[in-house]
Formats: structure tokens, sequence, C-alpha cells
């Protein structure tokens, strides 16, 4: 049973009644006015935390407005529920957990408890026989059966168990190592183990198996395939396995089973959800890519976010003023989507990672206590990397019929020098912001036909935030990803849903099961499904030949 004591009704609150009349003036607002009626708000609206700076002045706001959000979360008890997940209380009650990530980070020093046991010390073991691990296979040590030392490695694993490692590989690529050539693989279509293993030496790979349950049909089916290309490659010596596979997961049994020594396991939690195991023994291939001094660095960068998100008041937290602009944008201004713009090609797998982080935990319809909410929750994440994004979808952001807020990610410096190209890039971060805000009026469009003009004409008055941090680093990363977890946190608890839970995505996997069967019988499977997945089925067996 959910723990908790539910407050009221989303918009039944106080507060919630009070924007909804806020509102009524807010629409009317055009940001123009906003900061000629305000000019210093460029110089006020913003925070700072953990090296990152908020610029949130363009949004539809004023001070009034602020005031109003703050007062919504402490009518939706934001404080309390903070609280409970430093206590390691289970608020994740559908599954009878906690969600306790903030340990993962915590210093050697401190104490988090879940069911009365510190869980720190099991934390750090986790870390240093990680670390050790890491340490022997980045300087050759760790050998591979035959007796080469590893120069691949292939990280299988799907969602949590691939979205953040490939993510973190990707942004702290310039920090790893180039001795080791870094593969993921997480779909469970042929095609995309087939490209990974393309070209690499089964004696000289070690693949990493990386799933929570290790239950997983994607994970398991394709590190099934790859220790039988593995065998298939080092003459069907089963005791090649040992050497070139380990598993991270919570189920040293199942690891077990499959045929990997739980020497070479790596454990964590079930207090650990999926999208927020980066910084678990699930970032093993992080940690072997970047060497354990800079995992540690970025474990430093979440701890300083979540500090920041425990104790400071909540008219300068940055992920409560970031969670308060969404709710602000997507349930009164209606905002479908929210684009993540990062100008930083490193990051260009972080809007990927937040799209799970994000929609799989706050896609809920039923408040905590299983009602239907009558009010919209979490917005479309989508994004690319500057400035590949304004070449393409930024037209409908500028001039579509949607307003889709935007959060702006750049640094002030670059991590590979290159001419201007790094101004360049700023200069593209800051002028998007500029016009989404203020727009091109008509008097504006100079040496243009008149029927060219309302085409031509940008509207304005579209939200964005910025985020700018000095550089790139495994702590600004760190500190990067703790902001949006406690952003999806906080919307969580306003909309008062679990964002921990994730049961939208059994049907599909049952129902696939069955057709699995259907799609590869031999016989005539009687199909006893709908007349559009009968006929497809169908459709397939003939084109398949069956
Ligand atoms: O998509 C559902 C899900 O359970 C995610 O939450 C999780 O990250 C992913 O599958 C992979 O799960 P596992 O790590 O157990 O293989």
């Amino acid at each position: 049973m959910n723990p908790t004591v539910s407050p009221k009704f989303l918009v039944e609150r106080d507060a919630w009644k009070t924007l909804a009349a806020h509102f009524r003036t807010a629409r009317q607002w055009h940001l123009r006015d906003l900061f000629a009626n305000d000019p210093q708000r460029g110089e006020r609206l913003n925070a700072e935390a953990a090296g990152w700076f908020l610029d949130y002045s363009k949004n539809r706001i004023t001070d009034e407005t602020i005031k109003l959000l703050l007062q919504l979360a402490r009518e939706s008890r934001l404080s309390e529920r903070i609280e409970a997940m430093f206590r390691g209380d289970k608020i994740n009650f559908t599954e009878d957990r906690a969600a306790l990530h903030v340990a993962l980070r915590a210093p050697r020093s401190e104490s988090m408890l879940v069911d009365n046991r510190n869980v720190v010390p099991e934390v750090h073991a986790v870390l240093d026989r990680m670390a050790d691990f890491a340490d022997r296979v980045r300087c050759g040590t760790w050998k591979g059966y035959t007796g080469k030392p590893i120069r691949n490695l292939v990280n299988i694993g799907i969602g949590g168990s691939d979205l953040g490692p490939v993510m973190a590989y990707e942004a702290l690529k310039h920090y790893s190592t180039r001795t080791i050539t870094f593969r993921f693989v997480s779909n469970i279509d042929g095609s995309d183990l087939e490209e990974a293993t393309r070209g690499l030496d089964p004696a000289e790979t070690l693949f990493i198996v990386s799933s929570k349950m290790f239950n997983t049909l994607e994970t398991i089916t394709n590190a099934r395939s790859a220790r039988q290309w593995l065998l298939n490659g080092l003459g069907a010596d089963e005791k090649a396995v040992a050497k070139h596979f380990v598993a991270v997961s919570t189920q040293a049994q199942r690891v077990a089973d499959f045929g990997i020594d739980t020497t070479n396991m790596f454990g964590f939690w079930d207090w650990v959800g999926g999208r927020y195991s980066m910084g678990s023994a699930i970032g093993l291939s992080t940690m072997i890519a970047i060497g354990p001094e800079h995992f540690r660095a970025m474990l430093d960068g979440f701890r300083q976010m979540d500090e920041h998100f425990r104790r400071e008041p909540f008219e300068r937290n940055l992920p409560v003023i970031m969670a308060l602009l969404n709710i602000w944008n997507n349930n009164f201004f209606g905002a479908p989507a929210v684009a993540v713009l990062p100008y930083e090609q490193y990051l260009k797998r972080f809007p990927a990672y937040l799209q799970q982080l994000t929609m799989e935990s706050n896609g809920k319809n039923v408040t905590l206590d299983g009602q239907a909410v009558n009010y919209d929750t979490c917005p479309v994440y989508f994004g690319e990397p500057g400035t590949n994004g304004q070449h393409s979808f930024y037209q409908l952001i500028h001039q579509g019929t949607r307003l889709i807020p935007c959060d702006f990610i750049a640094f002030a410096q670059e991590l590979v020098p290159l001419g201007h190209h790094h101004e360049l890039l700023l200069a593209n971060a800051f002028a998007q912001g500029e016009a989404l805000a203020f727009g091109l009026r008509p008097e504006e469009v100079r040496d243009t036909p008149s029927w060219l003009v309302p085409h031509r004409v940008f509207t304005g008055n579209r939200p964005s935030n910025t985020l700018l941090a000095e550089r790139l680093t495994p702590t600004t990363l760190g500190a990067l990803v703790a902001l949006y977890e406690h952003v999806v946190f906080t919307q969580g608890v306003i909309w008062n849903i679990n964002s921990f839970d994730q049961w939208g995505v059994q049907l599909g996997k049952v129902l696939a099961q069955n057709i699995a069967a259907e799609l590869e019988s031999t016989g005539d499977p009687e199909l006893k499904h709908d007349s559009s997945t009968n006929n497809l089925i169908c459709r397939y067996r003939r084109l398949k030949k069956r």
C-alpha cells in the first residue's frame, strides 16, 4: 500500500487554483514586454549549483509566478517527500522498494539506511572491486583466455543498463582510454550485435552483461549469441567464458545459471532503479573507459547536486525551479514537449538518456492513490545536439503551432580547441534562446514584399532555460544527470504519481512472447488476436515462406 498521506488532489490545492487565476493574466504576456518592463530580470532570474548556472529568465513568468509555484511545491509536501527519499523509505510502493540512488554517491563516512541497514559500506565495497577490475583491464593485466590483453569491450544491456553507460561513455570520451574500443549492444535486432562485434578479435574482447534482473529478453538473447560468437572464435572451449564475460546484476543465481562465474559479477540492489543506475556497477564500462578516479569525480558531481537538492531553499534550488517551470509550461500553457539541446557534441546521447529518465519515470496516468489524473503529466522529451537540431526540427519550435520549451545546455570552455568553432557554437546557443523569446516583428522584416512578411515573422514568446557550466568534466556530467533526476522526482511529487515504477512496459513484453511462438511455428498456428494483428502475422509468415 502507498505509505504516504496523499495531499489534496492537485487541482484542488489552493496554490493550483491561485496559479490558474494568475495564468489567465500570464497567458497574455509577451517575453518582449516582460524584459522591457523588468530590464534586470536576466540578472535576477537565475540560480547556481554544483558548477551549473541556470538562466530561467526567458520563461513567461514574473516573481509572482515563482512565488505561487513555490507555494505549490510546499502544498505538495515536497520537503517531506525529499526526506522520505533520502531516508530510504519505500517510496516506490508499487514495487515495495526504496529509491535510494542517492546512496550510490554517498561518501564512505555517511550512513544511509534501507530496512535499517546502512547500505553505504556495500556501495563502496562494489566500487572498490570495480576499480580494481577496471585498473586490471585498463593496464592489460586482465588477460583473455589465450593470454592477450583486452582491447575491445562490449556492454550488453538495454534501457537503464545501456542508455546511462553509452551516454556517459560518449559524454566523457575525451577523458577515456583510447587503447580499448568500446561498443554497446542493446537491440534484440541481430544486426546490433553483428555490427558491435564486427572486426573484433574474440581473444581480445570482453563482454559486460548488464542487467538488473538478468532475465530481460533482449539482453539474455544478445548475451547468448555473444557467447556463441566467442566460442566460435576461440575453439569452443567453455572455459574461455570466464575470461571474456563479466556480469552486472542484482541476481546472482540467474548470472550463475547463465554460465558466468559469480566471482566475475558486480552487484547492485533492488533500491536502484534501472534508469537511476549509471552510478552503480552498471557504470562498469564507464569506469573502464575513464578510469576509477574520473568515475569517482563523476559520483562527486552527482553528490554535489544531491546535497543542493536536499538542503537548498526551494527558491534557489535548481531541480525544484526547473521542475516547477516545466509544470507551469506543461500544465498551464499546455506545452506537449520539452526539447533538450546540448551545444556539446560529446553530449549527443544525452537526449536519448533523458527520454528514459523522464518518460519512463513520469509517463503515468494515476495518482499514488490509484485515481485517474485529470491533468497532464510528463511531456515528451526529445532533442539533438546543437547545431544539428537547428537544421532539423527547430523550424517547428520557432514557427510551429505548439509551444515547445527548450533546455539549452552549454559549456564556456571547449574540450577540443579548434579555431573559432566554440565561439560559433555558443553564439548559436545564445542566439536561439534570444530568437525564441523575442522573435521578429513585421516592422523588423525589411526589404520584404508584404505577401512574404507573414512567412518571415517570428512570434517569439517561446520559453527556454539555459544551463551553462565552465567545462564538460566527469563532475559536471554527474551534476547534470542528478539535476534532471531530481527534476523528474519533483515533477512526480507535484503530479502525485509514482516516478519509480514502469508497469507500462510489461504488457507488450508478454504479448511478444505469444507472437514470437506464432511467427516461428512450423505448423499452422491458430491465431486468436484481433484481425489487424492476425493479418500482420499471416503476411509475415507468407513473406518468410512459412
Ligand atoms: O524497460 C523496462 C526496464 O525494466 C527498464 O526500467 C530497465 O532499465 C530495462 O528494462 C532493463 O532492465 P534490466 O536491467 O533488468 O535488464
